[in-house]
């Protein structure tokens, strides 16, 4: 039986049972139910004062001083993903795998934020200070006037803040904190819902700024900080393939800035570089591109990017065809390659198609749909494309080439890596540009070998 105002929240999906049950009835996880208390004992409520209003119009009453408009970094890329800058009293979620680098990259903000003149606090519940301080100094940052906590007890940071007026703070990571009101375990859903909570209500009124580093598990879910994501501004994710050296900061959601910025770093043996022209890292290696090998003319946020996209079409040696896709959607992938095969007559039927993104990096845009499409067309004809080509378009189900949004920012981009040709949608006009409306056209010229 439950206790009267006993809820059993599930810590992996956060649904709340009235009764314990051993499998959540909300995501049919096993044992994942954990009892948490609700209702407070009477008298313990403190007396309320009525809400004050204020205007949109930036009004200040006399008892505010105007805050100034945004904490910037002076790291450009992390700068744009936020908007230009954080916003005082926000609070972001910045999430990503164990080891992709998010304590780095968070040390390296709050140093530069520092070196700038912001009161910046760097609280770690997994390292100690003496190990801060010599990943600091190793990365060139200890001369920076940030404070440094090591702690997880949720009571002691909040009375920290309290005494001294901090313009950012940076939690590292919230499922290390502990609030002695709940039994349950740090890492937990009721931890960290609450605990972040309550640290954004301080960001809040106190007008500090608050970063709350999440781990991610395995599924891509930003495990127990997931529940987090509706209390804070914005929530940033730090991805990176195992292997590569480039890291991408991406918004995931953001009040105050767009999310569709990237973020592009490179990891070395100082901490995270900027990298400020991210095509050349995207493209591979230079040189004689082989069959199969598309260069995509893309937009990442506001700046264009080209990829290269690599195709491998093969015989399968079993009985049901491998589809294998890394860095773009494989819905996408399944769309594409069933108009290639009814509205341009090549067959994948018995074929195994591979489809990668080079360098690591994820694309959504639509535009990619005809830079996949020449990539598998160029596999299975065996036909490479001419070296100084890039590819972009959204194709419909109908087999369409429809035009994308920026094509003069993408070729501009294009023409500034050496690639003076596109094949696309009929757009602007370019010298050697070839403008399709079919993609049955574009597969046709792509097995012309002529035109190489
Ligand atoms: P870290 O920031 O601790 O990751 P997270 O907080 O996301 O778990 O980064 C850990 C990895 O980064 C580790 O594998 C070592 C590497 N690294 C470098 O390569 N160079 C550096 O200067 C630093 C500080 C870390
Ligand atoms: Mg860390």
């Amino acid at each position: 039986m439950a206790r009267d105002g006993a809820l059993y929240v599930c810590q992996s999906c956060g649904s709340s049972q009235n009764k314990w049950a051993g499998q959540c009835p909300g995501c049919g996880g096993w044992n994942c139910l954990v009892e948490e208390l609700t209702s407070r004992p009477p008298g313990a409520l403190a007396p309320s004062k009525a809400t004050k209003m204020r205007g949109l119009n930036f009004e200040t009453l006399e008892s505010e001083t105007p805050s100034p408009i945004r904490i910037a970094t002076g790291i450009e890329e992390f700068d744009r993903v936020c908007g230009g800058g954080i916003v005082p009293g926000s609070a972001i979620l910045v999430g990503g795998d164990p080891g992709v680098g998010k304590s780095t990259l968070m040390l390296q903000v709050v140093a530069a934020a520092a070196m700038r003149g912001a009161n910046c606090a760097y609280i770690s519940g997994e390292e100690a200070v003496e190990q801060i301080r010599s990943r600091a100094a190793r990365m060139g940052l200890a001369a920076a006037p940030v404070k440094l906590a090591a702690e997880t007890a949720l009571r002691e940071i909040l009375d920290g803040l309290k005494r001294e007026k901090f313009d950012l703070v940076v939690i590292d990571s919230i499922q290390t904190l502990w609030s002695d009101a709940h039994e349950a375990g740090p890492g937990s859903v009721t931890q960290v819902r609450s605990c972040a909570g309550e640290l954004v209500r301080q960001a809040k009124k106190g007008g500090a700024a608050v970063i709350l580093v999440g781990h991610v598990t395995k599924d891509g879910q930003i495990a127990g900080p997931r529940v987090v994501e509706h209390m804070v501004d914005a929530v940033l994710s730090f991805e990176g393939e195992r292997g590569y050296p480039f890291r991408i900061l991406r918004g995931a959601k953001n009040r105050f800035g767009a999310t569709d910025e990237i973020g592009v770093f490179e990891m070395g043996d100082s901490g995270l570089r900027e990298v400020r022209n991210p095509s050349a890292l995207f493209l591979g290696e230079g040189g004689a591109r082989a069959a199969g090998s598309v260069v995509f003319a893309g937009i990442e946020g506001s700046r264009p990017v080209l990829v290269e996209f690599q195709a491998l079409v093969a015989p399968s040696a079993y009985g049901t065809p491998r589809r294998a896709v890394v860095g773009w959607d494989s819905g996408r992938l399944a769309m594409v390659l069933a108009v290639l095969e009814s509205r341009c007559g090549l067959g994948f039927g018995n074929r195994d198609v591979y489809l990668n993104v080079a360098g690591g990096l994820r694309v959504s845009e639509p535009a990619a749909d005809l830079a996949a499409a020449a990539a598998l067309a160029s596999s299975a004809l065996d036909v490479a494309l001419p070296q100084d080509c890039v590819v972009f378009g959204e194709v419909s189900l109908s087999g369409d080439v429809r035009p994308v949004s920026r094509m003069e920012a993408r070729l501009k981009e294009a023409a500034k890596l050496g690639f003076s040709r596109a094949l696309g949608p009929c757009g602007p006009e370019g010298s050697g540009n070839i403008a399709v409306s079919r993609l049955a056209d574009a597969v046709r010229r792509i097995g012309e070998e002529a035109w190489t």
